[in-house]
């Protein structure tokens, strides 16, 4: 009885305290109930994966209602509408998606996650996305799920076609590339490509392009240390073999492609070779033309003699116009916390953020392709560099090789004055 009136006397000391912790100690941030919104992955890529994210935090936190919204596909339109509602400083939305390369440029906006997130979470994850993530000192997100470029090809076409390895360079690929698309069209598929990739003017061809760049030592459009560059003839050199691919051994609407277009053509079975992130994984996996003919393999070398993939992925951010930033912090923590990731990246077959994972068989199984020295040697986009001005040095690099892909510019005016316009952007 004493100790049944001591238990009581606890919890009606606890409560007001506003104890909030869930039963299996994760800290909800509140005990009252608030309904919280979340912008989501758009449609077609992985709302499964995030409906069953918000039950399950629903499991630890019933006090939380999370809405999810859909985000625009196009990155540049996402990002447009999330400065729209934090110029407002708008408390529509209350935890977003960030993209690997926006933490700089959101971090005004994003709620400094330190003190919310338990410092073991923290420590879980992936250094270099936690430096990614910290912007003067403040933790503005939490990373999820990682993306690198990697190329898929066709298994049973290469072997039709006497090849016993993937492309290991740019011009290998396009060789090969050609000779499956004519045999493929000969013998009744017009509609057969050989190469699909990222080609519309957007920030998926700058992450394609960065590739071609530094795979044939043409630099890094800015480096580490402040250095422009992409004026060089190795990078001219590169954009001119992109550009000999559209109308060849890529449809002309390439230069119109962003990463659900590409899969599209690849799903259908209508392509030898794509360039796409590992979240194409799973559902090429499940893709009855292609489900047991396809592999993945590390983008080919150009001249510098090696690859290279750029690295993607998103993170989580929480508003600072948020009424209600406890239980948002909550979700976002929830959302990236080694239980979640676990199934979340085994639903998106993305990469995860929490190092220890990579050690999980199931983890190992659904991507085979992954490992934490793959995500090592991916290259960052200079988002760190730039801060701020990232979305405009993207902007500019993008369109500038997109005048290169469409034939309206020279590789050398183009990247001329890509050069020009940098400097004046960046103060240089
Ligand atoms: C993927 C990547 C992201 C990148 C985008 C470009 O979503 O994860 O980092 O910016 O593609 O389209």
């Amino acid at each position: 009885m004493r100790r049944i009136m001591f238990l009581v006397l606890v919890l009606l000391l606890a409560l007001p305290l506003g104890m909030s912790m869930a039963q299996d100690g994760f800290d909800c941030g509140t005990t009252e109930d608030v309904t919280i919104t979340y912008i989501g992955d758009p449609a077609g890529t992985h709302p499964l994966a995030e409906a069953a994210t918000i039950e399950r935090f629903k499991e630890v936190c019933p006090n939380i209602t999370v809405e999810r919204v859909e985000g625009s596909a196009n990155g540049q339109d996402l990002l447009a509408s999330y400065l729209t509602a934090f110029e407002a400083e708008s408390p529509d939305f209350d935890v977003i998606r960030v993209d690997v390369i926006w933490p700089g440029l959101l971090a005004n906006h994003l709620l400094d996650l330190t003190s919310y997130v338990p410092q073991a979470q923290v420590d879980s994850y992936l250094p270099a996305l936690v430096i990614n993530d910290t912007v003067d000192g403040a933790l503005v997100a939490l990373p999820l799920r990682i993306g690198f470029g990697m190329l898929y090809y066709r298994t049973d076409l290469l072997e039709k076609y006497g090849y016993d390895a993937p492309p290991a360079t740019w011009d290998e690929l396009a060789e090969m590339a050609q000779v499956i698309q004519d045999g493929e069209r000969a013998e009744g598929n017009p509609d057969f490509w050989g190469f699909v990739w990222q080609g519309n003017s957007y920030e998926g061809l700058t992450c394609d392009a960065l590739e071609w760049q530094i795979s044939n030592g043409g630099g890094y459009i800015v480096s580490p240390d402040g250095e422009i560059q992409v004026n060089t003839p190795e990078a001219a050199a590169a954009f001119e073999r992109a550009a000999s691919w559209v109308g060849t051994i890529s449809p002309d609407g390439v230069i119109g492609y962003a990463e659900e277009d590409a899969r599209a053509v690849w799903h259908a079975g209508n392509a030898a070779f794509m360039r796409n992130w590992p979240y194409a994984y799973t559902s090429s996996l499940d893709s009855e033309a292609i489900g047991d003919t396809f592999d993945v393999a590390p983008l080919p070398a150009g001249d510098s003699g090696v690859g290279a993939s750029v690295l993607g992925g998103w993170h989580i951010g929480v508003s600072r116009y948020s009424e209600n930033p406890a239980a948002a912090a909550a979700f976002a923590i929830y959302m990236t916390s080694a239980e979640n990731q676990k199934h979340y990246s085994i639903d998106t077959s993305s990469p995860p953020a929490v190092f220890d994972l990579y050690a999980d068989p199931d983890i190992q199984a659904a991507m085979p392709f992954s490992s934490p020295e793959v995500v090592a040697v991916a290259n960052a986009r200079p988002s760190t560099v730039t801060a701020d001005k990232y979305n405009e040095v993207s902007t500019l690099y993008f369109t500038a090789v997109h005048s290169i892909l469409t034939g309206e510019e020279d590789a050398d005016v183009a990247l001329e004055l890509l050069e020009l316009d940098l400097k004046e952007l960046l103060g240089k």
